[in-house]
């Protein structure tokens, strides 16, 4: 079996300065790495920077440097950033790598050598600031249409990537592996746009008088490689040489024959993670280049949403760009990787604000885990004298445990994780916190410990184990706070321990988890609780302000309609990915429908529902009504439900299965 797994991010520019969206990848993957070693895989996760083209030749000379100084510089701002976020990664390249650039000019020359690569004149409108081509009729207004900056028509010889002849094989490839591109929606762009348009051929070369900062091309000293072809192939050039066991000098050969006739090592990716912005680069360029070096292809690549602030596009002029540094400075690592995950569905576009991360932490880390660690301690010290009995007679799990072992096998559910779906798997690792809460406020321990000392032990028996299980699963996420959590139940320590499990055997073995994931799991010694510090103290922040409740809808006369008008409502079936109660009503549940798009939904069912009843339910939904706001959140549609006789909300759901998108007429 491969026990490999191999997560990159992009390589950022090295001339920002990290923000959110640089964290944001690059903490997806420290996720899922850390995910992927506790389940025992030899893991390769890599992230670096990009440092040849125009711009950061510009910036170093505008600050008197050579580009590769100005780089040595910047790329600290990185590193210092990931130590802050507790990433961690197992390799960092820089494309100014001596074994990169001799890495990308072996496959250049490879590749001209198969006749992949054409010489050319050729003529365009050139965009300086973006460095790239755009054709007539891409121009807006005979500006680029990216950047809106004006372009110039440049005439030349350049050198050509056949890219067009492997279109009906990325479309092939694309149709055969559903979690090639995801999400789903990224996906069906691409395979529209490929569908649809015919592809041109890719221009991978600049002369050298208009850019000096690049990788020469091995077979024309006049020109230097375009920056994507040099960017896209880090992804590869660092299993030749940053893998544990590569040579640190010399690159490993390139294999012989490409395919998979070994000699690839760590190649190809499992996951390269991604912004939506960058998609095309990675599904297309990079995709039809492997094929042309006969290279396999990764596994997946993930397009994640773009995070705005407040509400606007973040930006340097606007002056909202948030720092990681500060974020953290004033919340904590932990905190902060949470709520980017928890917040929004990875592959969405999502809204950053202070007051939704206050919001986070007050209500899920300080109210539902912190309070249920530190309610469980003082109970086991005051009732059990701190000792946690392990070996009852039974631990096998029953109905009670039922709730807790469900929802540990929907966080660790294989398929969640394949498909990066992290606001899924932490909406199940809460239903463990949340059930441990109402186990403590059903069976009321102090009582208990009055009137029935065995079933005491029991409970806390269970409070405990939900809590060593909610951090062994959240560890991923917020590895420093879990492996405390560990400590503060008594245990060792968290790795260490999931390592041990690795190998053990319980009964009903599935080999599919660790068996530190499973509820059985018990150490093998004496569990002594005693009250550790808060894990997540209250934040007062500035006034939260609620958004007013829009006015009812006035009711209209009940009147009859022409057929046409009821036309005009798009309904649609829809399947529910996520829900959650909204903040401080108990009315309003907040749903990401799937109806052939994802959509945000905010439903006032909260009453006779709760978020996990729907998750997954199949749904009738309204997909044309204008955006509205209930509580400050904003709804894109509307469920169907009917009134039952006792006044609850029923949500109305298909009779037979159908597809989700089906139009209801
Ligand atoms: N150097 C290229 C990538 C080459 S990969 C072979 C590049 N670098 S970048 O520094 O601009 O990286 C930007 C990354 O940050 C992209 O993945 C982009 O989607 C992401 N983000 C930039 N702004 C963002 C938000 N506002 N929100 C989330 N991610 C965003 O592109």
């Amino acid at each position: 079996m491969n026990n490999k797994f191999y997560v990159t991010t992009p390589i950022y520019y090295v001339n920002d300065i990290p923000h959110i969206g640089h964290a944001y990848t690059t903490i997806a993957a420290d996720v899922l790495s850390r995910y992927n070693r506790l389940l025992g895989k030899d893991v390769f996760f890599l992230t670096g920077t990009d440092e040849h083209g125009q711009k950061v030749e510009k910036a170093a000379v505008e600050k008197g440097r050579s580009p590769k100084e100005h780089s040595d510089l910047m790329v600290e701002n990185f590193k210092t950033l990931w130590t802050k976020l507790n990433i961690s990664n197992d390799a960092f390249i820089r494309t100014t790598d001596k074994e990169h650039i001799k890495t990308v000019q072996g496959l250049l020359q490879r590749l001209l050598d198969k006749g992949e690569i054409e010489k050319r004149s050729y003529s365009g409108w050139y965009c300086t600031p973006d460095e790239r081509f755009w054709t007539e009729k891409d121009l807006v207004e005979g500006n680029c249409p990216d950047c809106g900056r004006p372009v110039e028509q440049i005439h030349e010889e350049n050198y050509f990537f056949l890219m067009s002849k492997y279109q009906e094989r990325l479309i092939k490839h694309i149709d055969d592996n559903p979690n090639y591109i995801l999400p789903e929606t990224r996906r069906n762009e691409v395979l529209g746009f490929l569908k649809h348009n015919t592809l041109g051929d890719l221009c991978i070369s600049r002369p050298k008088q208009r850019l000096s900062w690049g990788i020469p091309l091995p077979f024309d000293d006049n020109f230097v490689t375009y920056v994507w072809f040099d960017a896209l192939v880090n992804y590869f050039s660092a299993t030749r040489y940053l893998t544990p066991n590569a040579k640190n000098t010399t690159p490993i050969p390139l294999p012989d024959k490409g395919g998979s006739e070994g000699g690839l090592g760590w190649w190809p990716a499992n996951h390269h993670l991604v912004g939506k912005d960058i998609l095309t680069t990675h599904a297309v360029y990079w995709s039809t280049m492997l094929m042309a070096l006969n290279l396999p292809l990764p596994g997946n690549i993930f397009a994640h949403g773009w995070w705005t602030v407040e509400g606007k596009k973040m930006s340097k002029s606007v002056g909202n760009v948030v720092a990681p540094h500060d974020m953290v400075d004033r919340y904590g690592t932990d905190a902060f990787r949470y709520f980017l995950f928890r917040e929004v569905p990875f592959g969405l576009d999502g809204d950053f604000s202070e007051d939704a991360l206050v919001r986070r932490i007050n209500t899920d880390l300080a109210n539902d885990l912190g309070n249920l660690l530190s309610r469980f301690q003082t109970m086991a010290e005051k009732f059990l004298d701190g000792i946690i009995d392990t070996i009852l007679p039974n631990i096998s799990p029953g109905d009670d445990q039922r709730p807790f072992v469900n929802a540990l096998s929907n966080a660790h559910n294989p398929e969640n994780w394949s498909q990066l779906q992290f606001n899924l798997i932490l909406e199940h690792i809460w239903n463990i916190i949340r059930e441990a809460n109402n186990l403590i406020a059903r069976s009321e321990p102090w009582k208990l410990a009055k009137t029935d000392p065995e079933r005491l032990k029991g409970v806390m028996f269970d409070i405990w184990n939900a809590l060593r299980l909610s951090a062994v699963s959240l560890y991923p996420f917020m590895p420093d706070t879990c492996a405390r959590i560990w400590k503060q139940i008594g245990l060792n320590n968290l790795i260490d321990e999931v390592r041990q499990s690795l190998i053990q055997k319980l009964p009903e073995d599935t080999d599919k988890y660790p068996k530190a994931f499973a509820w059985e799991w018990i150490p093998s010694y004496t569990i002594k609780i005693s009250k550790g510090e808060q894990l997540f103290p209250r934040i007062e922040k500035k006034e939260v302000h609620a958004e007013k409740t829009p006015e009812p809808v006035k009711k209209e006369e009940t009147n009859l309609i022409p057929i046409t008008d009821f036309a005009k409502v798009e309904l649609k079936i829809g399947i529910v990915v996520s829900a959650e109660r909204v903040q401080k009503s108990n009315k309003l549940i907040k749903l990401i429908v799937d109806t052939g798009e994802q959509r945000q939904i905010v439903a006032g069912i909260g009453k006779a529902y709760s978020p996990e009843d729907l998750i997954g339910k199949k749904i009738v939904v309204v997909t044309n009504l204008q955006p509205a706001k209930l509580m400050g959140v904003e709804s894109n549609g509307m469920l169907l439900a009917a009134t039952g006789s006792d006044g609850v909300p029923v949500v109305l759901v298909p009779e037979k299965d159908v597809e989700v998108g089906s139009r209801i007429k």
